[in-house]
């Protein structure tokens, strides 16, 4: 078989190393991969919002099966391009990636199908958002519509710092003049928690479940980043929270899905919120997670491409996935100054020194130049390790991350402690 990965971060590292795991005779291709996945795969140098073009990479390479790791490709409409061209991708279309594109999309949808999410109202405008913060209570969230990286959600603790954000969206334009909508809603207290399921519309198959840590320093405090670490399963987790999120959530979903003719075929992620009134979703994802997927595919037993080749070929019904028992922690390597400003081109030293240590080394923002590797963006590394107790888990990992070095290395030192 010949697989091509699109994506250059840790979750794609991680989906190439559990493809390449499980059929050790396939030939990978990363578009465009990162300085961990030449080993592994061979990697073309070319934007992942050039659809045309990766169809024909994939067309010119004999690719068998291409599989999609971040959203702005799907949301630009990259499955429905191969699907024209009869090439067999694993990610939803863009009908259905709006999930994810557009929250006041995906708020509409949980309200129209009865899912529970926190009450919300959406504006189009500064004065429109002005006029629904002066009757709201604080703390309220306020949400850019469109994709943004993660950055585009403030958590409003009073008045002005709402309005400060309002500024940035309007005035500064921070998240660019295309897409004006915002949404406000609810602010909801609880734990939150990581819920993933393969789905083809038909039917749904959960992954086991994770617990990210979105804040960039200890304890949750500074801004929110892509995620800084993670770990599976999470502690609170139990066969009847479980059979609640299916019953409350992810079966409205696909009812929903199926009852508004959105064909669905991927991996759909819920952030959800554990609240006193059971879960509810903060919002949807269209692809697997990132680091979610550092730490869910190590227990993976099932052959990956099965799955996914069963998703796209909408027969999941015949399918099922075995997990191990084990579990798994995660702690991402940032460059000093994520998510805000932050320098490349640091070499990082001391990977080869930690071959006998038993963790995965996931790559993400770096790249190889002669010989080197060097940090090429905000999240650099993503280590990983599976164990029989947490404790084991996390000393692995932190023996590690202390080996491993370059200038203005920063990482969390609380994951995986609740
Ligand atoms: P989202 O991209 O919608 O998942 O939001 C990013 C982060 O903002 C979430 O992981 C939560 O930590 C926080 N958040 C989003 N919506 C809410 C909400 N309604 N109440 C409390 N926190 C929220
Ligand atoms: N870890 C959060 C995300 O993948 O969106």
């Amino acid at each position: 078989m010949r697989i091509m990965v699109i994506g250059s971060g840790g979750r794609e590292h991680t989906l190439l190393w559990k493809i390449k795991n499980d059929n050790s005779e396939t030939k990978l291709f990363a578009v465009p991969g990162n300085g961990g996945t030449h080993d592994i795969a061979e990697c073309i140098p070319a934007k992942t919002v050039q659809p045309e073009y990766i169809a024909d990479m994939a067309i010119k390479n004999n690719i068998s099966l291409t599989v999609v790791g971040p959203e702005v490709p799907l949301a630009e409409g990259i499955s429905d391009v191969f699907q024209q061209k009869e090439l067999k991708i694993f990610g939803p279309i863009r009908k259905a990636a709006k999930l994810e594109a557009s929250k006041s999309f995906a708020k509409e949808f949980m309200k129209q199908n009865k899912i529970p999410t926190a009450n919300f109202e959406i504006a189009d405008s500064y004065d429109g958002g002005i006029q629904i913060l002066e009757r709201r209570v604080f703390p309220c969230v306020i949400k850019y519509d469109g994709l943004a990286a993660g950055k585009g959600v403030l958590v409003a603790n009073d008045f002005d710092e709402a309005i400060d954000f309002l500024e940035k969206i309007y005035r500064d334009k921070i998240f660019g003049d295309k897409n004006n909508k915002i949404i406000i809603e609810d602010c909801l207290e609880g734990r939150e928690m990581s819920y993933l399921i393969f789905t083809d519309t038909v039917d749904f198959i959960p992954m086991v479940p994770a617990k990210d840590y979105k804040r960039v320093f200890d304890n949750d405090e500074g801004p929110n980043t892509g995620g800084m670490g993670c770990y599976s399963p999470p502690s609170l987790f139990n066969q009847e929270l479980e059979e609640l999120i299916q019953k409350n959530v992810v079966v409205p979903t696909i009812k929903g899905l199926q009852k508004e003719n959105i064909d669905y075929r991927g991996v759909l992620y819920f952030g959800l919120m554990l609240t006193q009134k059971g879960p509810y979703v903060l919002e949807y994802n269209v692809r697997f997670g990132d680091p979610e997927t550092q730490v869910i595919l190590p227990r993976m037993e099932s052959n990956l491409v099965e799955i996914m080749e069963a998703v796209t070929e909408q027969s999941l019904k015949q399918c099922s996935i075995r997990w191990s028992n084990k579990k798994s922690l995660c702690v991402i390597l940032a460059s000093a100054g994520y998510p805000g400003k932050y320098e490349v081109g640091k070499e990082i030293k001391g990977l080869e020194k930690i071959k006998d240590l038993d963790v995965i080394i996931f790559h993400a923002g770096t790249t190889r130049e002669n010989g080197k590797t060097l940090t090429a963006g905000g999240r650099v590394l993503a280590v990983t390790a599976t164990a029989n107790t947490f404790t084991e888990a996390r000393d692995k990992v932190y023996k590690a991350i202390d080996i491993i070095d370059f200038e203005g290395k920063h990482y969390r030192k609380d994951i995986g402690l609740e």
